[in-house]
C-alpha cells in the first residue's frame, strides 16, 4: 500500500477529530504461544489502517493543528542487538523517514511525554476497552492533569470512541484497498480449485488444508485470514470446525471455508463439494437449494437496498425449498415467522469484509438496517446444516452440511463478485473434479 494512502487516511481522520482534540491508538502486542515462542505477529487493523506500521510496542498520536507536526509515533528505538536477533525495525528515524510521522519518540518515554500532549485538549479519541493497562494509564494521566488546574492547565473532559469515525472510514474501500482484496480473493478462489482437484477419498482433512496453504504461500501470501475450516461429512455441520483431522469418506461432501490475507486484507470463501467428485441425489437437491438461496441473496446486493434484504431473500428460498423437500412441514409464511428454518440455517447471510474477516462498520443506523452503498465489501454465505441426530427428517438428509460463500463489492450499478473464479454450480464442480480424475 502506498504511503500516500495512509497520509490521506490520517488527514481525513484529523479533519473529523478537529483542532483542540487528540486521538490515540496503540499497536497490537506480541502474543506468547508457549515458552520463548510467539505467535506470528499480526498488527491491529485500526492501527495499521492509519499508520502502515507493522511493529508492536508503538502508539500513534494525532493532534490536529499541532505546530511541530500533527502525527506523532511512539515506537521502539533502533537496537542493533535486537536487529541481529529478530530483524529490522524502524527506530525513531525510520518512523519519520519511512512512515511519514511528523515526530517520533521512544515508547519508553511515553509516561514523560504524552501527558503534556493531553494538556488543554477537549476530547481524547481513543478505542477504550482493548488494553486495560493503557486505559488505566490514560485515566491516570488525565487525573494528574486535573490536579494542575490551579496552574491554568485544562484536562480533557471527554473520552470519545475513536472506532466510530475510523470504522465508518474502513467500511468504504478505496481503489488501492480493492486491488489488495481482489488479489486475496483471486488467490483464495484458485486455492479452492486446487483443493477440488486434489481431493480423494481416504485423504485427511489436514492434507487438503495443506493444499490450500500451498497455493496461498506459493503466491507470496503468508497468512490465512482465519483458521481454515476443512470439514468432511458430518463435520460440515459444526459451524466453527477447525480440527481438520478426520479422514475423508467416499460418498460424503466436504465443506471448505478458507481465505488468505493480502497485505492485511481478507478473502473469505466457502465451497462445498463431493469427495468422490460426484454429488449423490440428496446432496444435489440440498446443494441446489443453497445455491438458489445464494443467488437470490446476491440479487439483493445493490446500492440503496437495505442490508437485511439479502438475508430475507435467502430465508424465503430456503424455507420454500425445505418444505418442498419434506424437511419442514407447514405454511411458508408461518415457518418464516416462527423461524423454523433456524434449526437448519442458524446464522445470518454474511458480514462486512476488509482488514478483518468480520470487518468493522455498523449494520444499522438509528435502528434501521443501513442501505448498501458503492465501495462496501461483504460476504453472502447461506447454508444448510442437517444434524446427524435430527429425527424429524429422512435419514438421507442427515449429516449433510452445505455453505456457499462469495465476497461481493457493491458497485454503482449493482455488485461485482470478487470470488467467482471458484466454481459453485453442480455441473461446474463436477466438470472440474472430473478433469483431475482423468490426469
Ligand atoms: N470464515 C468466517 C465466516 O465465514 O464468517
Ligand atoms: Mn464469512
Ligand atoms: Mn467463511
Amino acid at each position: 500500500m502506498d504511503q500516500n494512502e495512509f497520509i490521506q487516511r490520517r488527514q481525513l481522520l484529523m479533519e473529523q477529530i478537529g483542532a483542540g482534540n487528540i486521538a490515540l491508538i496503540a499497536s497490537a502486542p506480541d502474543r506468547t504461544r508457549n515458552r520463548d515462542v510467539e505467535y506470528p505477529y499480526r498488527q491491529d487493523s485500526d492501527f495499521y489502517y492509519l499508520t502502515g506500521f507493522n511493529e508492536s510496542e508503538a502508539l500513534a498520536v494525532f493532534i490536529p493543528g499541532r505546530e511541530q507536526g500533527e502525527y506523532i509515533l511512539f515506537c521502539r528505538e533502533y537496537d542493533e542487538k535486537k536487529a541481529l536477533w529478530e530483524g529490522a525495525h524502524a527506530g525513531l528515524e525510520g518512523a519519520t523517514e519511512h512512515f511519514a510521522a511528523d515526530d517520533s519518540f521512544p515508547i519508553d518515554d511515553l509516561d514523560e511525554i504524552l501527558p503534556g500532549m493531553l494538556e488543554n485538549k477537549h476530547k481524547v479519541y481513543y478505542p477504550m476497552g482493548r488494553d486495560g493497562e493503557l486505559d488505566h494509564q490514560i485515566l491516570d494521566w488525565i487525573n494528574n492533569i486535573r490536579k494542575q488546574s490551579r496552574n491554568g492547565v485544562i484536562a480533557p473532559g471527554e473520552i470519545v470512541s475513536l472506532e466510530h469515525i475510523l470504522h465508518e472510514m474502513r467500511l468504504f474501500k478505496t481503489a488501492s484497498e480493492l486491488k489488495l482484496m481482489r488479489r486475496a480473493c483471486q488467490i483464495s478462489a484458485q486455492a479452492h480449485k486446487r483443493a477440488m482437484l486434489q481431493c480423494r477419498p481416504g485423504m485427511y482433512e489436514y492434507q487438503l488444508e495443506a493444499e490450500l496453504v500451498h497455493d496461498f504461500m506459493n503466491h507470496g501470501l503468508r497468512s490465512v485470514a482465519y483458521p481454515s475450516i476443512v470439514a468432511g461429512g458430518r463435520n460440515s455441520c459444526i459451524l466453527h470446525y477447525t480440527e481438520n483431522c478426520d479422514q475423508l469418506n467416499d460418498g460424503d461432501l466436504i465443506l471448505i471455508d478458507a481465505g488468505v490475507e493480502c497485505d492485511h486484507y481478507a478473502a473469505d470463501i466457502t465451497r462445498t463439494f463431493p469427495i468422490s467428485g460426484k454429488f449423490s441425489d440428496p446432496q444435489k437437491q440440498l446443494y441446489q437449494l443453497v445455491l438458489d438461496a445464494q443467488l437470490a441473496a446476491i440479487e439483493q446486493i445493490q446500492p440503496n437496498l437495505p442490508w437485511n434484504k439479502a438475508h430475507d431473500a435467502s430465508v424465503q428460498v430456503l424455507t420454500e425449498g425445505l418444505l418442498k423437500l419434506g424437511l419442514l412441514e407447514g405454511e411458508v409464511s408461518e415457518l418464516i415467522e416462527n423461524e423454523a428454518y433456524k434449526q437448519f440455517y442458524m446464522h445470518r447471510i454474511g458480514h462486512w469484509l476488509g482488514m478483518d474477516v468480520h470487518d468493522v462498520g455498523d449494520y444499522k443506523l438509528e435502528g434501521e438496517w443501513r442501505l448498501l452503498e458503492p465501495g462496501m465489501v461483504l460476504t453472502i454465505e447461506p447454508g444448510l446444516y442437517i444434524p446427524t441426530d435430527c429425527q424429524t427428517v429422512d435419514k438421507k438428509w442427515r449429516g449433510i452440511g452445505i455453505r456457499i460463500e462469495d465476497d461481493l463489492l457493491v458497485t454503482e450499478n449493482g455488485h461485482e463478485i470478487l470470488t467467482s473464479d471458484a466454481p459453485k454450480t453442480i455441473e461446474g464442480i463436477e466438470a472440474l473434479m472430473q478433469t483431475a480424475e482423468r490426469t
